[in-house]
């Protein structure tokens, strides 16, 4: 795919389809901007009056097609609703601009057109409305389909060449903004795509060679730990998780230099598959656990977009991976482990494994990594998808000022995010008789932030430190225009604005 983009009038470019933007007022009612208005009238007027004998509601991603019959540069316009312009957010601008480029890809469009109208430009900048595009148009023409036949990929062929119409004077932050764009879907979809494959290829092996294949770029580095090293760092917490399943874990380590004073250490939960162990998880529940390993996944695409994006920051990423089975050799519920902080745990339930493998992955960051702040990627919690959704993750935070910086970049990404408490008053319910702590509460309620709770037991007091629970949205269940069946990739485009507005701070 080809992004260009210019200021020429757009009816002297040419594709085949040509998408144009429709707002609503506080009525539902179109809110026409001056490029339709200027198909309109091309098409005699025709196009309104369709519209508005259809009933046409210009809600987010709502879409009308017409025909241009040789009236127009293109074969087909595709109208798409953005809602209500004053309300509309990077969440909403991105919904559209994907429905319609799966629409375009519905009708085999081989060159697209999007006019961007100054309404909109205005309501984001030129180079966030760019940016924001150039995401969206990947991520409604993704599709993972290694495991597909040769005929369903040549149908799902990309969209060739996208051409981005602005006004004269934006024509240059719009370019920046598409390279900007392209770099952060990149890393999107290079998370996607880990998640997607199956949990037989995707072994915590194979996310350590994902690893290393970004070093090769010359501001990253990796290193990657097997069982031995894992054992003598002392992570008999991760080693734990890991002992009833036939393949070594790994932890791993990226570091991009960018420069600066600034340092952030990501850390990612790579369980490769949870079965639960041997409190082992019903069937159902075990269909998209090869998701597991999203928050590691969002990582590994963090550091691909780094690579591009070059901000002049410090990133360390600190991934710890394994597999959740159960086997003669699996950890069982009742036995304690002592990660690597000298902390010992008493794991009641083999299922609540992601804190488990965190507990010596931050206890690693506060022993080896000089950092300004910690912040955690998991899908951690079942309980955290019932407090907020599928769509929404949940941030625990006491840093107050990390807390709204994350969901600052959320909002200019684009992604959901709600601030949770970590409620000290449930402490007391991870009490074990035996160890200094229990793997889950005795309370069955509010497991999202018990499990928050226990993560902040690994984790210097004076350490600006965040958990991000993405069990929710790291996993498509239900399609949307942006995101299809299976991994989202969600997190990298809010950790990449949360970098980014770090590295500009200084
Ligand atoms: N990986 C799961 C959480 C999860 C649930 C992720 C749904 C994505 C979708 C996690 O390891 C888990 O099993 N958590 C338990 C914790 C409980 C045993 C305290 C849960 O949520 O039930
Ligand atoms: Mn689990
Ligand atoms: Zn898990």
């Amino acid at each position: 795919m080809k992004f260009y983009t210019t200021a020429k009038s757009l009816f002297s470019v040419a594709a085949d389809t040509l998408v144009v933007f429709v707002g609503s007022d506080t009525n539902s009612s179109p809110v026409y901007f001056s490029d339709s208005a200027y198909v309109d009238e091309r098409l005699k007027g025709e196009v309104k009056k369709l519209l508005k004998s259809e009933d046409f509601e210009p809600t987010v991603g709502a879409i009308f097609v017409v025909q241009s019959h040789g009236m127009l540069p293109y074969t087909r316009v595709i109208i798409v609703g953005c809602g209500r312009l004053q309300e509309m957010t990077a969440f909403d601008f991105q919904s559209a601009v994907a429905a319609s480029i799966v629409r375009a890809k519905q009708s085999h469009a081989a060159s697209v057109v999007l006019s961007l109208p100054k309404e909109i430009l205005e309501r984001f900048t030129s180079f966030l409305t760019a940016r924001l595009l150039t995401e969206a148009v990947g991520f409604g023409s993704y599709a993972f389909l290694p495991y597909k036949s040769k005929k369903i990929q040549e149908k799902e062929k990309d969209i060739a060449i996208v051409t981005v119409v602005v006004s004269a004077s934006q024509v240059t932050e719009t370019m920046k903004g598409i390279i900007d764009g392209s770099n952060r879907a990149s890393g999107t979809i290079f998370a996607r795509d880990l998640v997607n494959e199956p949990s037989s290829v995707m072994t915590p092996s194979a996310l350590a060679r994902a690893a290393k294949s970004l070093a090769k770029q010359k501001t990253i580095m990796c290193r990657v730990f097997g069982k031995k090293e894992i054992t003598k760092f002392g992570m008999g917490s991760l080693l734990g998780v890991s002992r009833g399943s036939n393949e070594e874990p790994k932890f791993i380590k990226l570091s991009y230099h960018g420069g600066g004073k600034k340092t952030i250490c990501l850390v990612g939960k790579g369980i490769t598959y949870d079965s639960g162990g041997l409190s082992i998880k019903p069937s159902s529940s075990m269909e998209t656990m090869k998701c597991d390993m999203a928050g590691a996944a969002a990582i590994l695409g963090v550091f691909e977009a780094l690579a591009s994006l070059k901000p002049k920051i410090n990133v360390v990423g600190l991934i710890a991976a394994c597999e959740n089975m159960p086997s003669g050799h699996a950890m069982k519920p009742g036995d304690v482990v002592r990660a690597m902080n000298g902390k010992t745990i008493e794991v009641l339930n083999t299922d609540a494994e992601g804190r488990l493998i965190l507990a010596d992955a931050l206890s690693y960051a506060e022993k080896y990594i000089i950092s300004d702040c910690i912040i955690d990627l998991a899908t951690l919690t079942g309980a955290c998808v019932v407090a907020l959704g599928e769509d929404i993750a949940g941030v625990f935070s006491d840093d107050t000022a990390l807390a709204q910086g994350i969901l600052a970049a959320g909002l200019i990404a684009g992604e959901k995010l709600w601030r949770m408490p970590i409620a000290t008053a449930y402490e007391k319910d991870l009490k074990s008789p035996i160890a200094d702590i229990a793997n889950v509460s005795k309370v069955h309620y509010g497991g999202a932030i018990t499990g928050a709770l226990f993560l902040k037991e690994f984790v210097n007091e004076h350490m600006p430190w965040a958990h991000i629970d993405i069990a929710g949205p790291a996993f498509a269940e239900k399609e949307t225009a942006l995101t299809r069946y299976g991994g989202t990739g969600f997190g990298v485009r809010t950790i990449l604005s949360f970098i980014e507005a770090q590295a500009k701070k200084m």
